[in-house]
């Protein structure tokens, strides 16, 4: 793993990469990186079902992929409101369940599932995505039901669980201006009660030109002096256009399919790729300049075809965010990146 002496490098893993169908690709994740975080096989609505049974294939395989080739941890994620069933949180009859119930699901859920992997897992996302879009707490079932006791607990129960584990709070757009303040604000208030928090997560799903880096490393300076180790844990840049920023009169248009929206169908031309490569290597200056602060840079996938952003926020793009592509050879970005080292 090229960046070892900076940072952990990493790579968010999919089901099917751990369970070693593909050796080319088992040994090109083995070689490039020496961190793993599971895609979706740790998540609430994924690893159970409605009923609440478990189903540990996919958990226990991605634990024993990275045993086996040695690689540091990441448990994502405990505490969640999206991938869960409504089942968790409502009676038959569609209420909420009471708090001191839903207390009891998540002290049981986390015994169970973080014990499992205790002294195996190095760090978990405990929380992931508390802070919603309006800068206020988001407003998921977890809230409604436990305030911010259900940050809080999640931390306290984790950290009984494994006290050896490293604890994050995660989420996305808090390297942005105004997330970034409302999610200090948070943490600050959860710190002062007690909270035991080792680290924070910036998801990182940038664009090709936004946030600027100047942005970036505002945010990982403000999140260190809070006391916190940095982690970018979900690192991708979506070089498709935006959706996001939209003129009024497009935003109900924002989810669909358009051929203007998906212009890289056969390929990325060498001006954007050197695009790519421009970036990423802006983003690892910032990132190496920083590395005192920052323990970890984990990638949301290996390569392209399997990324997330080939299908949101609409599906059927061709998207092209991560450092190596649809024939698993490494991109001029991955090239330009290796170069600073
Ligand atoms: C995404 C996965 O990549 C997709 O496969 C899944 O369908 C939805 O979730 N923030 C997170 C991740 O914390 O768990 C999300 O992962 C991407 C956004």
């Amino acid at each position: 793993a090229a960046f070892q002496d900076n940072f952990l490098i990493g790579a968010a893993l999919n089901a099917g990469l751990t369970q070693d169908k593909d050796p080319r690709m088992s040994a090109l994740i083995a070689k490039e990186f020496n961190s793993i975080t599971p895609e979706n096989c740790m998540k609430w609505g994924v690893l159970r079902d409605a009923q609440g049974q478990w189903n540990w294939t996919d958990a226990d395989s991605f634990v024993n992929f990275g045993t086996k080739h040695k690689l540091h941890m990441v448990g994502h994620t405990l505490v969640w409101h999206s991938q869960i069933q409504d089942e968790v949180f409502k009676n038959a009859d569609g209420s909420y369940i009471s708090k001191a119930a839903l207390q009891k699901k998540m002290e049981e859920h986390i015994t169970t599932l973080a014990g499992r992997y205790k002294g195996k897992l190095a760090a978990w996302d405990v929380v992931n995505e508390a802070v919603g879009d309006d800068l206020k707490m988001r407003d998921s079932h977890w809230y409604q039901i436990m305030g911010d006791d259900f940050i809080y607990n999640a931390f306290s129960i984790a950290n009984e669980v494994d006290p050896k584990a490293h604890l994050m709070y995660n989420d996305y757009n808090i390297e942005r201006t105004g997330k970034r303040e409302a999610t200090i604000e948070m943490l600050k208030r959860l710190k002062k009660r007690g909270m035991p928090i080792h680290g924070l997560g910036i998801q990182g799903h940038v664009g090709i030109d936004t946030p600027p880096v100047a942005e970036i490393e505002k945010s990982i300076i403000a999140f260190a002096k809070l006391g916190l180790r940095v982690h970018f844990t979900e690192l991708d840049v979506d070089v498709l256009p935006s959706v996001w920023d939209l003129p009024v009169a497009e935003v109900s248009t924002r989810f669909e399919y358009k051929p203007e929206r998906d212009p890289y169908t056969k390929g990325l031309p060498q001006e954007m790729q050197d695009k790519l490569a421009k970036r990423y290597e802006d983003l690892f200056k910032v990132f190496i300049k920083h590395s005192d602060k920052i323990d970890r840079v984990t990638f949301w996938g290996v390569t392209d075809d399997a990324s997330w952003l080939n299908g949101f926020p609409i599906p059927g793009r061709t998207n092209y965010p991560l450092l190596f592509d649809r024939q698993l050879q490494p991109k001029d970005a991955y090239f330009r990146v290796l170069d600073l080292k």
